[in-house]
């Protein structure tokens, strides 16, 4: 008897390593990467990956053009190599750099850049920011605006962080972190190729226009190859919209809680309702959770929304009806604000970041 039971244990476990070696050699999650050269910079038209860590920094006192020049060239070249999982020269922590985990670093530059350098004659966007939407915005300064921001996004946090860090310290002698925000989908492989869910347990990135489409061209790119960059941080009060039924929820949110199916049904001042735009006339939404802990006893949890469109018009058209009359304003307030404009890709090693303004 005793026998038959270790037998059967010795087949179990054998089978369990089977089963987990399976696992393991079918993905190299951590060997995934994502080109970093291309007509637009990385980080926008692909699948989300499961992490970011959006960075804004302040230049220091005194960097001029050609300081910014010298900063470019450092973040361009360390950037190209370890988002492809390789080494770069003067890396206090060596090793780190070897599971990228599909890791894209975007970087926009807001008005503030261009005035302090002198070029805000060069600024390409119609609107210096974005404008205040007095019935809903609560904006905080350290959650808003900076010179420069970094959307690093990735599989893993810690591939995330060893860019991060690498950036801050590239950056020492140029600027200075102003705020960091970090957020997260699904973890790679879980819901692969479905939509996530944010924190309000809604199906959140449905209507988006599809990666390769003539629609994500037109929403997404301008004619140089750049795009503009919307971040806000929009905190959540959970508590409250526990109290409401699954029925109330989908009624704020215009589309069914549990499947995302948009309801014939929907009150006139559903979320979908007024965000809707044909195809092609809108947003592109790239959004993270955020779950921060507590600050002086109120949750810091929410939405860093971020969205991506040719134009500050197309994001201004939705935010607007939507600080008006929409229902989820009761549950949800922006507090963070910036506008960035994201040049183009960089197509080799020659080339460096803002080169075109900076020269
Ligand atoms: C915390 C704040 C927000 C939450 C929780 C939220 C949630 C949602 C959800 C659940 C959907 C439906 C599913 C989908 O199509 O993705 C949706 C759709 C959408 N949202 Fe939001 N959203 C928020 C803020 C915003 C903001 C600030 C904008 C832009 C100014 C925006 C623009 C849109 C657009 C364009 C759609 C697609 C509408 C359609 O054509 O059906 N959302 N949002």
């Amino acid at each position: 008897m005793l026998k038959k039971v270790l037998l059967v244990l010795l087949v179990l476990a054998l089978g369990g390593a089977v089963v987990f070696s399976r696992t393991t050699e079918s993905v190299d999650f951590g060997a995934r990467t994502e080109s970093f050269y291309g007509a637009h910079q990385n980080g926008i038209e692909l699948p989300s990956q499961a992490n970011v860590s959006v960075i804004a920094f302040d230049l220091n006192a005194g960097v001029d053009k050609a300081a910014a020049g010298r900063f470019m060239r450092v973040w361009s070249a360390d950037t190209a190599k370890l988002t492809q999982g390789q080494p770069v020269i003067g890396d206090i922590t060596p090793g780190a750099e070897q599971n990228p985990a599909r890791l894209t670093a975007t970087f926009g530059f807001g008005f503030s850049f261009y005035e302090k350098l002198g070029i805000a004659d060069q600024w390409p966007i119609a609107e210096k920011e974005i404008p205040e939407f007095k019935k809903i915005d609560k904006l905080q300064p350290q959650w808003s605006d900076g010179d420069i921001v970094v959307q690093i996004a990735g599989d893993d946090p810690l591939a995330i962080f060893h860019l991060a860090e690498m950036l801050r310290r590239d950056a020492k002698p140029f600027a200075t972190v102003k705020w960091q925000q970090r957020g997260f989908i699904n973890a790679a492989g879980v819901n692969a190729g479905k939509v996530s869910r944010n924190l309000l347990g809604q199906l959140d990135g449905i209507v988006n226009p599809k990666f390769g489409s003539d629609a994500f061209a037109k929403t997404v790119w301008r004619k140089d190859g750049g795009t503009l960059m919307v971040v806000r941080r929009i905190q959540m009060n959970l508590d409250t919209w526990d109290k409401l039924s699954s029925a109330g929820k989908t009624h704020v949110t215009g589309r069914k809680m549990s499947t995302g199916e948009k309801r014939a049904s929907q009150q006139a001042n559903a979320h979908v309702n007024l965000a809707f735009t044909q195809m092609g006339e809108g947003i592109f939404r790239r959004g993270y959770n955020y779950d921060d802990n507590y600050l002086n006893g109120v949750r810091q949890a929410g939405l860093i929304f971020i969205s991506y469109q040719e134009s500050l018009e197309r994001f201004v058209k939705i935010q607007s009806k939507l600080a008006e009359i929409d229902a989820l304003n009761i549950w949800t307030t922006p507090i963070g604000s910036g506008l960035y404009y994201v040049p183009k890709g960089l197509t080799s090693q020659d080339e460096w970041l803002m080169q075109d303004f900076l020269i």
